[in-house]
């Protein structure tokens, strides 16, 4: 399975809005071949040659009900400094702890299901605990991250509930949240 900017839903489309279903562990063939191909769509996507051939968008992370799918699986990869990636294919992801400090990126967010350009900041925990299971190492695992690979696993794990980064924007964030460039 290969996807495309062609499978990619958008928020003219309330089913974007569903509450995704956990998924079945082990995985079944057809969940995973989805989540290897979410996986997949979000890689390729951070090369600028890749996008123009397989017509896809720059991403840093994809859920499945954003290609119509309301299952609780998702992918995200952060490109890192030294050249390497942090990078996960989640099934059943649950945040199971939050920082009460807040983070937002200062030039907002964006998503591949929303053609619109929402500017605001968009307050999330600056540091989560996540729960799922991962298919890249093929174990349960628990992921500790903060900053903004914590901001990116909660814009995906938001859209397993159905919500959207601009449900969250606010104007101005509280002094004591973190702004990050
Ligand atoms: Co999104």
């Amino acid at each position: 399975m290969e996807l495309s900017n062609a499978d990619i839903i958008h928020d003219d489309d309330p089913k974007l809005r569903t509450q995704s279903a956990d998924v079945k562990l082990p995985l079944n063939k057809e969940d995973e071949e989805l989540l290897a191909a979410l996986h997949q769509y979000v890689k390729d996507s951070q090369s600028d040659e890749l996008c123009e051939q397989k017509n896809l968008s720059p991403a840093v992370g994809i859920a499945a009900i954003q290609v119509g799918v309301p299952k609780k699986m998702l992918s995200v990869v952060v490109p890192q400094e030294d050249g390497s990636y942090k990078e996960w294919a989640l099934a059943n992801p649950k945040i199971i702890s939050r920082s009460m400090k807040k983070a937002a990126l200062s030039s907002g967010e964006g998503c591949l299901s929303v053609p619109d350009v929402h500017e605001g900041y968009v307050p999330r925990s600056n540091h989560i605990k996540v729960r799922a299971y991962d298919l890249l190492t093929n174990q349960n695992v628990v992921i500790d991250e903060s900053g903004y690979e914590a901001i990116v696993l909660q814009h995906e794990i938001d859209h397993l509930s159905g919500i959207l980064f601009y449900d969250r924007i606010v104007e101005q964030p509280d002094a004591n949240t973190i702004i990050i460039d």
